[in-house]
């Protein structure tokens, strides 16, 4: 079988997670080109990973008639335009979340990519391709857990990665932690509730990170939000988790609860030592996703060979965006934002 040609643009955090995917755990795809404006990036691509096309311009890429598909790992301002410059080339895309940080360019964006139904869209929400996730969500779709009542979510980086953070930040906008953060658990629970987001109040604090005032970013974000089907959700994003990664997900119905991630693990061990009895925990995002970032990718390519749409849509992307920034407004304004 053919592979499709892949062109990655952004080869940072999380862009060396795809890029490297892609080269050792991705058959069907061949990673043809890259693109990144740092040459240490484009040269460990180049020596490391064997890529053949390497550019210091997005735009020069897309120009390369050999390319199927483009897989956008850049950071999230570019998103929107990227995308669309993809498809008018007849690219399918796969973009890293969120679509994009300003609601009149989704909604081009996700127009554009409706009208261009042949080609395939997919959104970075990779813990939709996690085994828990999915387990659990095949345990809420066989009604086990009655009808869904309420949900809480906790989105925690370690504090450990908190300078590559800043420098993340500094570098480029995140959009801030409801946009940059939370859209994963706003995704879930509209995953997993099938229903809308309705009313939204957030608060925010900077008591453990004061230094990501200056960065205009808030450490901790939370919000307390009604869902059209009246579904109560919790949602909690932070950057200081001191043991490690923490994802967690609560889900409560009325015939049962499902929790995911309560204690953040790393595997099956527990330790015991003189510290007591030790759960070793996942220490960053590359790990406690590490395969759902390869099921994702993998998820792409079928797509794209059986000419089917992907599960994660431009409405997904729009959708959850227009939750974030709710969120936003509402710790700016303190006040209930009305969807
Ligand atoms: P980063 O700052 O570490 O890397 C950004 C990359 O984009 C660098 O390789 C840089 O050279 C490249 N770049 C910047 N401007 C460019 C331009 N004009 N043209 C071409 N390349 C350009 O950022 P990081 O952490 O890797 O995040 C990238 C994206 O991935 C963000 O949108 C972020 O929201 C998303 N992300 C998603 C995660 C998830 O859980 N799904 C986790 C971490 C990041």
């Amino acid at each position: 079988m053919t592979k499709i040609k892949i062109g990655q643009v952004g080869l940072g955090r999380l862009g060396k997670v795809h890029a490297e995917n892609i080269v050792n755990h991705v058959k069907g795809a061949e990673l043809f080109a890259v693109a990144s404006v740092v040459e240490q990036e484009l040269a460990y691509a180049k020596d490391e990973l064997g890529v053949k096309n390497c550019y210091t311009s997005y735009s020069e890429m897309i120009e390369n008639d050999e390319l199927d598909a483009v897989v956008i790992v850049s950071p999230s301002g570019f998103h929107a335009v990227q995308i669309s410059q993809a498809l008018d080339k007849g690219l399918h895309v796969f973009s890293e979340k969120p679509i994009g940080l300003e609601l009149d360019n989704i909604k081009q964006v996700v127009e554009k990519i409706n009208s261009h139904s042949d080609k395939v869209f997919q959104l970075g929400f990779m813990r939709r391709f996690d085994d828990s996730y999915q387990f659990a969500k095949d345990v809420v779709q066989n009604g086990e857990l009655g009808k869904i009542t309420a949900m809480r979510c906790y989105g925690i980086d370690p504090s450990a990665g908190l300078d590559s953070f800043i420098q993340f930040a500094k570098n480029s906008a995140s959009g801030g932690i409801f946009l940059d953060m939370s859209i994963h658990d706003i995704d879930l629970v509209r995953w997993f509730t099938g229903s809308e987001f309705k009313t939204v109040y957030s608060l925010g604090n900077n008591i453990a990170a004061p230094e990501l005032t200056e960065c205009e970013e808030l450490e901790t974000g939370a919000c307390l939000a009604e869902l059209d089907d009246g579904t109560i959700a919790y949602l909690l994003a932070g950057r200081n988790a001191q043991h490690g990664y923490h994802v967690e997900t609560e889900i409560i119905g009325t015939e049962g609860m499902i929790r995911i991630g309560n204690a953040p693990e790393k595997n099956l061990v527990t330790l015991y030592d003189k510290n007591g009895v030790v759960r070793p925990t996942s220490g960053h995002f590359p790990e406690r996703f590490k395969l759902a970032f390869i099921n994702e990718i993998n998820a792409f390519i079928e797509s794209i060979n059986n000419n089917v749409p992907s599960s994660i849509t431009g409405i997904d992307g729009l959708k959850s965006t227009e939750v974030a920034i709710a969120m936003q407004e509402s710790y700016e304004k303190k006040t209930i934002i009305k969807l």
